[in-house]
């Protein structure tokens, strides 16, 4: 880079786009195009080099695994309820993306910081030592009452989504001590809460690959992004065609509890 350009105030290592050529961390996208799919170039996006073939799958299993979760989760309903009010696609699923917080979606980059606070530089440590470590997790959240991110389900008391993902995990070499870990946690759970059911969800399931495949948590928001914003799109876009304008809570749904009329 010359010094004229460093000292340029927007400056990015990630695309170059100049006389006609797009490059993607160097890779010539008209190459990209038809030649790698979309979770390779995600890959090659986020972290700078081309995925290995196990990389690629498992990165495309964890974007299928968060694609939509139905009509009734906050994104969906915030993305339809923003549409229904009269606003544009766009609009819509950006009022989607915007409800995934710490107990949407969002709890992957929570899960993946603690899961790294851990267990960054000491990825070779035993597997008796990572049940100690969970254990340890686990009676601090008890005694503390903690909410671990990754942890629990509305729906469900063990997440359908964790189960195969871990199954294509084990078979494509991700299972290593992030993952270890998360499920240790789920077990210890499971030993000094049974009652409450605290499964390891998807969002823990996919702080503990990413984090095995090397990711900075920080990203860990975006990989629900990436993947629920099909799931937004087809949610409004469903909106739009089968259903009129103005959504309005059904009378049984909803109840005034405040003052009665005052004089
Ligand atoms: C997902 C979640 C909102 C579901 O909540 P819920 O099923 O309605 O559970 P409740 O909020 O009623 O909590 C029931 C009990 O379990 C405990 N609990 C729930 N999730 C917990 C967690 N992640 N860690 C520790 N304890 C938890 C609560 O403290 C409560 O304990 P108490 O009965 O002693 O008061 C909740 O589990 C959570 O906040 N998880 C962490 C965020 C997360 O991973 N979100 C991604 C979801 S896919």
């Amino acid at each position: 880079m010359s010094e004229t350009n460093s000292q340029k105030e927007w400056r990015t290592a990630i695309t170059s786009n100049q006389d006609g050529k797009i490059l993607i961390r160097g890779y010539n996208l008209d190459n990209l195009i038809g030649n790698k799919s979309y979770a390779e170039v995600c890959f090659l996006l986020l972290k700078g080099e081309m995925p290995t073939p196990n990389e690629a799958k498992m990165l495309d299993a964890i974007f299928v695994s968060s694609i939509d979760a139905g009509i009734a989760t906050p994104s969906s309903v915030a993305a339809r309820t923003i549409f229904s009010g009269g606003n544009s696609l766009n609009a819509a699923v950006a009022g989607g993306i915007l409800t995934l917080g710490d107990a949407h979606g969002g709890a992957i980059e929570k899960a993946a910081k603690m899961f790294q606070d851990y267990l960054k530089g000491k990825e070779n440590i035993k597997d008796n030592d990572i049940a100690q470590m969970a254990k340890n997790i686990v009676d601090d959240a008890v005694k503390n009452k903690k909410r671990l991110a990754g942890y629990g389900h509305k729906l469900h008391t063990v997440d359908p989504r964790t189960k195969r993902l871990l199954e294509v995990a084990k078979d494509l070499n991700f299972g290593g001590s992030y993952v270890k870990l998360a499920v240790a946690i789920a077990d210890e759970f499971r030993v000094k809460k049974p009652e409450q059911k605290l499964p390891l969800n998807v969002d823990g399931c996919i702080a503990a690959i990413i984090s095995d495949m090397g990711f900075d948590y920080r990203l860990g928001k975006g990989f629900f992004i990436i993947a629920r914003s099909c799931g937004l799109v087809g949610q409004v876009f469903e909106e739009w065609m089968r259903e009129k304008p103005f959504r309005r809570l059904a009378p049984h749904l909803h109840e005034y509890d405040g003052v009665p009329e005052r004089g």
